[in-house]
């Protein structure tokens, strides 16, 4: 196979593994993102994924995801360390903040009830030669669409690094020029242990 990129719907992914469950990590970025694996608390308003610097918080839980074998293709959030009431969510990509061609990663309970746009029925992995899988969404044909990795600071004054999946035009150039952002990528990592909601990251790993 010389083609350095092979789509695979997540359903396909699914029928040769099943009950395996995944994380995605970001490859790339700066020093406190490369090789982290998205964690999430329950700030308000936005659930947003993401990571912050050492030393971690073991209130925090790994975003944890079970592919399902269907169609369409969603990213459904295990609940690894519940917090009342223990109810599981999808990842999606939001548009609400308004910025053209620019969304945030989001894990949402109810996402047909979110506000337009919410993208989170056609993720799509990218399989590189050396076996690793990559995140991306339908709506980049023509492969001009990034992950980010956008920091920013929380209502508690934690600050964090959060996937946007972006694509620069002249509409939102200036927004973006303003934020503190680093180019990186969301790979797949195949989960090894059970998930227990006492253990830090909500995971036995
Ligand atoms: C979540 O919030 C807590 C408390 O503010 C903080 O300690 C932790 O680092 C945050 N984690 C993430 C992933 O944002």
């Amino acid at each position: 196979m010389t083609s350095a990129k092979l789509l695979v719907l997540l359903g396909a992914l699914a029928a040769s593994a099943q009950a395996t469950d995944y994380f995605f990590r970001f490859v790339g970025g700066n020093a406190v993102t490369h090789g982290q694996r998205l964690r999430l608390n329950n700030s308000i308003p936005l659930i947003s994924p993401g990571v912050t610097a050492a030393p971690y918080n073991d209130a925090d839980h790994f975003s944890r995801i079970s592919v399902v074998d269907a169609s369409p293709s969603t990213l459904f959030v295990v609940p690894t360390n519940p917090h009342p009431p223990p109810v599981p969510g999808y990842y999606g990509l939001s548009g609400a903040e308004g910025v053209p061609d620019t969304f945030r990663l989001l894990q949402s309970y109810h996402p047909a009830d979110e506000p337009a746009p919410f993208l989170y029925q056609a993720w799509e992995l990218v399989t590189k030669c050396d076996g690793s899988a990559l995140l991306r969404y339908a709506n980049d044909p023509y492969d001009e669409r990034r992950w980010v990795a956008v920091k920013e600071t929380t209502q508690a004054g934690v600050v964090r690094w959060v996937p946007w999946w972006i694509k620069p035009t002249a509409e939102n150039f200036a927004t973006l020029a303003a934020w503190d952002l680093e180019v990186a990528d969301l790979e797949l990592v195949v989960a090894t242990g059970p998930v227990a909601s006492n253990a830090p990251g909500g995971v036995v790993e």
